[in-house]
């Protein structure tokens, strides 16, 4: 068997210029991303996902009053002082996993919100070419089987290309969604035949969805360079994608654990709840306390 080699994909990109509006007015001065799964903030699981693939640097691309998205990251000497100075080592770890090392996070503007598209193609620069990762802060998974990026990456050493994660929605939603046209829909991996945005469902071509994780190419950025409004008035990535694909492989990976919907208030308290079950530190209370309300 002859094993190719894949560039490896050492970049991670973080559309983080949204406004947030759906959760005011708790996002009134916090950006959405700021927001704790548990016990961390959104961007900081979406960053250790990363991590865990493999990432070694970050690019955010952000928008007015998303400073302290990057602050998060940084090392803040003053606490690290008071907590070294009362002993408080598990703090001090805990506290560490934020601190992102030195260069390793990049930051680039998106002027205006004109679409997810138009966000991935403002990090251009930052990823130069080299295939990259893209996460979309809103959808947070949970898997017994590694980070989703991480099985993602498994996939794309074997197939290079352009890898989407997958997850199957009630037909009735499709027009949520990217929707995925795939070669053989009973394999948790499989070619991309098709791509389409937010389709009703009477024209979807499968109930497979774009769950919010990807590798992708470089070449994407050409595309996006022109690529006009689509669904919705705004210049989607799922358009540029499918473009490509006349000219790239594409994969899809159906994810193997679960996804939440960070970015709705019933989706985001559901992975509240999930996260803190299989949390060791909360899971068993927190079966306790919930045994309370049903
Ligand atoms: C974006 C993508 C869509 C994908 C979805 C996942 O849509 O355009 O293809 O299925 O994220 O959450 P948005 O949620 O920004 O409308």
């Amino acid at each position: 068997m002859t094993i190719t080699k894949h560039k490896p994909v050492k970049k991670a990109v973080f559309p983080v210029a949204g406004l947030g509006t759906r959760f005011l007015p708790a996002t009134k001065v916090m950006p959405k991303e700021m927001l704790p799964l548990v016990d961390r903030p959104l961007i900081q699981r979406a960053v250790e996902e990363a991590q865990e693939a493999g990432i070694e640097e970050f690019i955010f691309v952000t928008g007015r009053n998303k400073s302290l998205i990057t602050e998060h990251f940084e090392l803040q000497p003053e606490m690290v002082e008071a907590l070294t100075n009362k002993n408080k080592t598990d703090l001090l770890e805990r506290l560490s996993h934020s601190d992102l090392p030195s260069g390793t996070l990049m930051t680039t503007v998106q002027q205006k919100a004109l679409g997810l598209g138009h966000a991935v193609w403002c990090a251009r620069k930052l990823v130069g070419d080299e295939p990259f990762a893209l996460f979309l802060v809103d959808v947070m998974t949970l898997s017994n089987q590694g980070g989703c990026m991480k099985q993602m990456i498994d996939v794309y050493s074997k197939t290079g290309g352009n890898v989407i994660a997958a997850a199957e929605v009630p037909n009735e939603v499709t027009y949520k969604y990217g929707i995925l046209d795939v070669e053989s829909p009973s394999n948790a991996v499989s070619p991309i035949k098709a791509m389409v945005e937010k389709p009703k469902p009477e024209d979807a071509p499968s109930n497979l969805s774009i769950l919010g994780r990807y590798i992708l190419q470089p070449e994407i950025f050409d595309i996006l360079e022109g690529q006009k409004q689509g669904a919705g008035g705004e210049i989607q990535l799922t358009d540029a994608m499918q473009t490509l694909l006349k000219s790239q492989d594409f994969t899809s990976m159906t994810l193997n654990g679960k996804h939440y919907d960070c970015g709705h208030h019933i989706g985001f308290i559901e992975a509240n709840i999930a996260f803190a079950l299989q949390d060791p530190k909360f899971g068993p209370e927190m079966r306790e306390i919930l045994k309370n309300y049903l």
